[in-house]
This record gives structure tokens, C-alpha cells and sequence, in this order.
């Protein structure tokens, strides 16, 4: 590491490669659309679809409450015999899980039920299902959509003591355990028998796997790892009327009929409840390094990012970005310092490899590359398992500092990536000096981009303003507006700027088939029509 310094320093003298350390970390860690009106629907946006409320356009605002039974003084009598002392009915204890972690969507649920197994699960729902009685999943409650707490007072089903793993095998390094387990605590579990969970994520230390699950999350080892669709090899899963199914395979291959797990990861609570999973697992990297760059402009940013892709390739883990309001935030806000000099654009990236000689050759090839080519202004190299961590949580706090900047209008699209920060800059045009703060980062690698505009308070005149102009812009270029966080209760009712009305109606036909009295996870996902 000291060489790739001493190089970059002989290379360009106005580059500052800061040698963080020199000891490897052992492990560890469909046509483009045209705008069908003068509002906003895209041209594949069946508007037949949409009801009288909703036909002068999309609204994330919750629909009226739908006529499921209220929980009364038997209900309780009945989730206490099942569940003695784990039927919540203060509202002190209540109030974190009726509250969504942006603080942004408040439930009135009166009761949350607090299961440690399947059967539990299965009795619970049998009887909610019987009585018509709602109810909220809920994990870890780091969702950023509103689909993790409760509209109105939807009975909360948490999986927080279903956290048990359920067994390892040491030679596949496939995991199997309940929905409940804290990925953080997932993911020491492995560290400690040389393995790694495929995900990685800022919410790490609360989000539960069923949830990370049940959203489909992405983060930031998607690029090396892939999506959860491919790493979980298996679901059990609870069914509205308590039926369990039980697809808990530990098999990189069945082709056996119809994949049906898949129909539940990113369901987002509102086809069955998660209540254990199995996941296929990385071995533990032998070596680990991470790199933050500064970079003049995203062009240079797009090319780093394909230089970086053909000279690190195996080894290449994550290949993240935040533009330079990210870190004005981070200073302001959490005091976090820029470990290098102020630039337009940064970069992290992870490699992950089984030899630190081997890795550390290639990245100060591609750090030498990079710099000759001019693509990168200043940068610093970590090795050291506490410095690594410093240098990713100016990428993983970015999310916390705009908690302090303001109230948070938060999307997260996928597109091309060579078009991701055109709409930050468009965006930032468009609104003028109506924001407080107009900001960029992501998943480069994944082309997902996380725009991220604050204001004092809520606004309703600045929303306007940015919606439905970003869901018209990202769907004007055939991307998703909803790249890894789900649609939850916030963007349900935009779902048609990314899929067919095909594609919805099918959706809507099998939630009701699974679900058919609506019980699950209502007013989520699905647009008000269907829910
Ligand atoms: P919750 O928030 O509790 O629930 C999320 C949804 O899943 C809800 O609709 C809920 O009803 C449903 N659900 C939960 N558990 C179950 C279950 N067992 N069965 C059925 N349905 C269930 N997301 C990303 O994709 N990538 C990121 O990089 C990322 N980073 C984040 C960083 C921070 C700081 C925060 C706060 C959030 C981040 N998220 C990210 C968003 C979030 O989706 C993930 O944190 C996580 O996947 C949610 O898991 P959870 O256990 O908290 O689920
Ligand atoms: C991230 O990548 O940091 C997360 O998805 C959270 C966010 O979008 O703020
Ligand atoms: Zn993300």
C-alpha cells in the first residue's frame, strides 16, 4: 500500500494518496414513454384503472380506512392466551413501532403482537383472517416507503423475537433462520465461521432478514453478490388464513414447477409473512480495501467506474457515490470530516478479494490508471478494519445527516447509469431556490440513484413541485421508480409510471388470491384501486 503512494505521489504531484494503513483486514466484512395528459401519466398507465378519487392523478396520501372489524376486549383475550406476556397493548411501548424510522408516517395501532415461531404466526393470522381483523408485518422498521408501520390501527406483527438461526452448513454456507434476525447479528454469526451475508446495508444493525427480504433489498454489495432474488434459496412463509408454505429449500437448483419464492421477496408484507429464510452465503474475504476518490465531474465519475470494473474486476465489491452537498451535510450535521480535499463528486470502492498481494497489485494498478488518465483529483486507500469503516460511513451516514437537514422528500431510481446525476442537476434547475438542499448518491454500480431534496418543514407546494415531474422524467427514460426500496404506502399509487397496467392487474389478481379479505399489509404496494 505504502508503494501505490509512493507512486501517486511521484505520478501527479497535485494527487494525495493518504496511506490509511498498511495492515490487510483479515475478512469482513418497454418504447419511452410519452405523457398521456397534460398531468402525468405515462402513455402505459391504463387511467381505466384508476378510480373517480384518484383520476385527476397518483396520491401517496392514505385512502380512507377500509372496513376491516376494530380489535376488541375478546381479540386481546385471545392474543394474550397465545401469547402471554408478549401481546403489547401500552401505547409507550407501542408508539416506536407506529412511528416509520423518517418519522414521516404516524399509525394508530393499538396492539402489537410479538410471535417466536411459525405456529404462533400461523395462529394469529388464522384468527385476524377469521375476524377480518388487519395486519401490519413489521421487522426492523427501517423502511424508507411506509410500509413498515401501520395506516389507521392495523394489528402490528412483529418478528422481533423470531430470531433464532436455524442452522449452518459449513461446506455450501448456506444459512437458514428466522425472519427476525438482525442482519448486523446474521452476519457476525458467519463472520465467525469464515463466511459473509450477500447484503450489506446502512440499517444494518436494526433491519431484520425478513425484511430485507420482504423489500428485496438492495445495498451496497449488490454489484458483487447480486439481489437477494438470487441468494435466498428459500422461504417459509404464512399465508393470510394461516396456511403455512413451506419453500425453506437449501438447493442452489430446483427446477421443479414454478418458483414461488419469488412471488414473496419484495411482496412487502402484503402476500404472506415471512417467518424464515435461507440464504446462500459468500466465503469471508481474506482481504478487504476501500478507496475514496474525488472526482471534477460524473463524466470522469462514469468513466472511473468503467476503468475500475475492467482492471479490478473479481475483486470489485462496491462502487458507490455522493456529490458534494452529501458531504456539506455530513460535516454540517454528524461533524464528519472530508478525508480528502473538497470535490464535486466521490467515490467508494470496496474490493474483496483471497489475496491481499494479489488485490493490492491490481488497485494500485487501477489507482495508477485513474490518476495518469486524470479521472480522479485526490483519494485515500484504507486497509485497516476501523478505517474502512470511517470511509464507508461517509457513504452509509448520508441518509442520518439529511434526517437533521430538514423534512426529507426521498426517491430512489434506477436508469441508465450514465443518466443517474442528469436528474439531480434537472431537478435542482426545476426547483430553484424552493429546497433547502438538492442531493445525490447511490449505487453507481447498480445504477440506482438516491435524490434526496429537504425543506424546513413539510411543504406541500415544494412536493407539487417535484412530484409528478420526477416520476415523469424517470419514466420518460424507461427507468423504475422504485429501484430498491419498494412502493410501500408513499409511492403505491405511482406504480404506473413503471409497470404495465398488465403487469398491476396481475399483481391485484394474486393478492387476491392469497390474500383474498385484504387483511395484509393494507394500503401498501398495490395502488388504492386494488388494495
Ligand atoms: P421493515 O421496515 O420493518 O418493513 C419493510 C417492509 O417489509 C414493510 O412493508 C413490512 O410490512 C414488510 N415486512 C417486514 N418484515 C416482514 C416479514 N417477516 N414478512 C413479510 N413482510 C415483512 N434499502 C435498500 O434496499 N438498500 C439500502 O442500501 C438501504 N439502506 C438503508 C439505510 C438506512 C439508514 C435506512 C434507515 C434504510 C435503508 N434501506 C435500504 C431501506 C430498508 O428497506 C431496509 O432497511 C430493510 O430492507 C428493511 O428491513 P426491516 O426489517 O427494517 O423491514
Ligand atoms: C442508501 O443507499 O443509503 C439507502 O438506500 C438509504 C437511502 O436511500 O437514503
Ligand atoms: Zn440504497
Amino acid at each position: 500500500m505504502a508503494r501505490i503512494f509512493q507512486k501517486a505521489i511521484q505520478l501527479k504531484s497535485t494527487l494525495r494518496y493518504t496511506q490509511v494503513s498498511s495492515t490487510h483486514r483479515l475478512a469482513l466484512t418497454n418504447s419511452p414513454f410519452t405523457i398521456a395528459t397534460s398531468h402525468f401519466y405515462p402513455s402505459r398507465c391504463n387511467t381505466r384503472n384508476l378510480t373517480t378519487k384518484n383520476a385527476e392523478g397518483p396520491k401517496s396520501s392514505p385512502p380512507e380506512r377500509l372496513p376491516f372489524t376494530r380489535v376488541t376486549k375478546e381479540d386481546l383475550d385471545f392474543f394474550r392466551s397465545i401469547l402471554p406476556g408478549r401481546t403489547i397493548t401500552d401505547p409507550d411501548l407501542l408508539e416506536s413501532s407506529n412511528v416509520d424510522w423518517l418519522k414521516s408516517v404516524r399509525g394508530s395501532s393499538e396492539v402489537l403482537l410479538r410471535p417466536q415461531t411459525t405456529a404462533e404466526v400461523s395462529q394469529i393470522l388464522r384468527y385476524c383472517n377469521s375476524r377480518n381483523l388487519a395486519v401490519n408485518p413489521q421487522g426492523g422498521n427501517t423502511g424508507l416507503v411506509g410500509g413498515s408501520v401501520p395506516v389507521y390501527d392495523e394489528i402490528i406483527l412483529s418478528t422481533a423475537l423470531m430470531n433464532k438461526v436455524l442452522s449452518f452448513d459449513h461446506v455450501s454456507g448456506i444459512v437458514t433462520c428466522q425472519a427476525g434476525c438482525v442482519l448486523e447479528s446474521l452476519s457476525q454469526y458467519l463472520e465467525e465461521r469464515d463466511y459473509i451475508m450477500p447484503l450489506d446495508l446502512g440499517a444494518k444493525g436494526s433491519c431484520h432478514i425478513g425484511g430485507n427480504v420482504a423489500t428485496n433489498a438492495g445495498g451496497l454489495r449488490l454489484l458483487r453478490y447480486g439481489s437477494l432474488r438470487g441468494t435466498v434459496l428459500g422461504l417459509e412463509v404464512v399465508f393470510a388464513d394461516g396456511r403455512v408454505l413451506d419453500c425453506l429449500a437449501t438447493l442452489r437448483k430446483d427446477n421443479t414447477g414454478y418458483d414461488l419464492k419469488q412471488l414473496f421477496i419484495g411482496s412487502e408484507g402484503t402476500l404472506g409473512v415471512i417467518t424464515a429464510v435461507s440464504v446462500l452465503c459468500p466465503r469471508k474475504p481474506k482481504s478487504v480495501n476501500v478507496v475514496f476518490l474525488g472526482c471534477g465531474t460524473f463524466e470522469n465519475l462514469l468513466k472511473t467506474f468503467q476503468l475500475c470494473r475492467g482492471m479490478l474486476g473479481e475483486i470489485l465489491s462496491a462502487f458507490e457515490f455522493l456529490d458534494s452537498e452529501c458531504m456539506r451535510l455530513l460535516n454540517t450535521h454528524l461533524k464528519l470530516s472530508n478525508p480528502i480535499s473538497d470535490c464535486p463528486f466521490y467515490i467508494v470502492i470496496e474490493t474483496a478479494g483471497s489475496d491481499p498481494n494479489h488485490d493490492s497489485e491490481k488497485l494500485h494498478n487501477f489507482l495508477d490508471e485513474a490518476m495518469n488518465a486524470a479521472l480522479v483529483t485526490d483519494g485515500t486507500v484504507a486497509t485497516e478494519e476501523s478505517k474502512i469503516k470511517a470511509l464507508w460511513s461517509m457513504r452509509e451516514r448520508v441518509t442520518e445527516a439529511l434526517t437533521h437537514d430538514g423534512f426529507t422528500y426521498k426517491y430512489d431510481i434506477s436508469l441508465p447509469v450514465e443518466l443517474i446525476y442528469r436528474l439531480v442537476l434537472d431537478m435542482r434547475q426545476h426547483l430553484g431556490d424552493r429546497a433547502r438542499s438538492v442531493v445525490g448518491y447511490g449505487h453507481v454500480g447498480d445504477g440506482n440513484l438516491h435524490l434526496n431534496i429537504t425543506s424546513p418543514a413539510k411543504d406541500p407546494a415544494l412536493l407539487a413541485a417535484i412530484e409528478p415531474f420526477v416520476y415523469e422524467w424517470t419514466a420518460q427514460r424507461r427507468g423504475s421508480i422504485s429501484a430498491e426500496h419498494g412502493l410501500g404506502l408513499k409511492k403505491r399509487n405511482y406504480i404506473y409510471y413503471s409497470k404495465s397496467s398488465q403487469a398491476v392487474t396481475l399483481m391485484g389478481d394474486i393478492k387476491h388470491m392469497l390474500d383474498p379479505k385484504g387483511i395484509l399489509n393494507p394500503y401498501k404496494t398495490l395502488p388504492d384501486h386494488l388494495t
